[in-house]
């Protein structure tokens, strides 16, 4: 009996530390890099001199209006008329077919209650457009073919969506179903005015007085982020269509993506928070996100972390400041947060 409860107890206690060591690297990794991992990250130390184009925020140039609230009323009268309480998913698609073929089919099996049409934008130019059907659960889905090979085309407002929320996403990642609904309700609430997603990522200033891109640190109180990425991530279409607008800055931009073939999504947060003047929104529902993370996109290739804090400055020129905001929080489903995590320790410290 005594044998058995010994037994019984070790067992719990290895049961704990398993737990727990499967806590601490989720814990110790919680906005895992995924996409752009193959970069080195320069180290940043603090410094006197400030960065070379300074926070929006924290310039006094009578040339520089941030937020830029004109915008607004334009965008309003545009596309106040669209549907506010249902999405649209807008996915890019190059040369993937297994992984395109899994995404849909988890997105698709499933009822999405607030899904009101699923746009692929197909950049396997070669090919012809698959035809559009319509899904079990009466959701619509079409291909759409961009006139040129520019990353530029993803962020299009399509004059044929029919709501303000579009969800940006590429074919090898995705929220769950039920999470994906989840955070569209968060974007309606709390991130109309933000870029809502799964993926963060920062922006911090070099001694040199450069800005470098990097994957976030993870100490205390330097804990922020202030981008999302677009493969995974809602914006309302009046972003979109500033984002192709002829501003002599976003025109830059997109000037840069093409010539660089990179950054489009950079630069659709320098645009959101030059407009708004705030940060992104990190959500996740219930799970991870998947990510089926296929190796050879360009985010895969050497040189890229280089290149996107490249991105950065060059933007950052083109505004004549840094726009980008550091947020400190996220939103999750959920009331318990961590209560298992804390249960479990408590059990074995208490
Ligand atoms: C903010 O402005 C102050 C004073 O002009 C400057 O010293 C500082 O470097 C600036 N910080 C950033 C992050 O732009
Ligand atoms: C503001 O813009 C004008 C015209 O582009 C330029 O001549 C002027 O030097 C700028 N002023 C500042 C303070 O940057
Ligand atoms: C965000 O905070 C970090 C760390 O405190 C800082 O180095 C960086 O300059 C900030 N970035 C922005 C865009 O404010």
């Amino acid at each position: 009996m005594v044998s058995l409860l010994r037994l019984r107890r070790s067992t719990t206690i290895l049961l704990a530390l398993t737990l727990s060591v499967v806590t601490f690297v989720l814990l110790a990794n919680p906005l895992s890099p995924v996409a752009d991992s193959a970069g080195i990250s320069l180290s940043v130390q603090s410094t006197g001199a400030g960065p070379r184009y300074p926070l929006c925020s924290n310039q006094t140039s009578a040339n520089v209006t941030w937020p830029s609230q004109s915008w607004r009323a334009a965008a309003e009268s545009k596309y106040g008329g669209l549907l506010e309480d249902k999405f649209t998913i807008a996915m890019s698609t190059f040369h993937r077919p297994r992984e395109l073929h899994r995404t849909l089919t988890a997105l698709l099996a499933a009822k999405i209650p607030s899904l009101h049409e699923i746009v692929i934008i197909w950049n396997n130019f070669d090919e012809k457009t698959p035809d559009p059907f319509v899904s079990q659960h009466g959701v619509p889905v079409r291909y759409r073919k961009p006139t040129r090979d520019s990353l530029n085309e993803k962020l299009w407002p399509d004059p044929e969506y029919r709501t303000q929320a579009i969800l940006l996403s590429d074919d090898d990642v995705y929220y769950r179903p039920d999470d994906l609904e989840f955070v569209f309700q968060m974007w309606r609430k709390f991130g109309k005015d933000r870029m809502t997603g799964a993926l963060a990522r920062c922006a911090t200033a070099l001694p040199s007085g450069d800005w470098d891109y990097n994957f976030c640190s993870q100490k205390a109180h330097q804990d922020v982020y202030s981008m999302v990425l677009t493969n995974l991530a809602f914006t309302h279409i009046a972003f979109l269509d500033y984002y192709f607008s002829d501003d002599p800055a976003v025109t830059k931009i997109r000037e840069y993506v093409d010539e660089a073939f990179n950054c489009e999504d950079i630069g659709l947060n320098f645009v959101m928070s030059m407009l708004t003047g705030s940060g992104p929104l990190l959500v996740r529902g219930s799970s991870q996100y998947i990510n089926l993370d296929p190796s050879g996109g360009i985010s895969r290739q050497t040189g890229h972390m280089q290149a996107r804090s490249k991105c950065l400055n060059v933007f950052a020129e083109a505004f004549q400041c840094m726009p980008l905001v550091n947020e400190t929080g996220r939103i999750e489903h959920g009331v318990k947060h961590n209560v298992w995590y804390k249960s479990v320790w408590n059990r074995i410290h208490g």
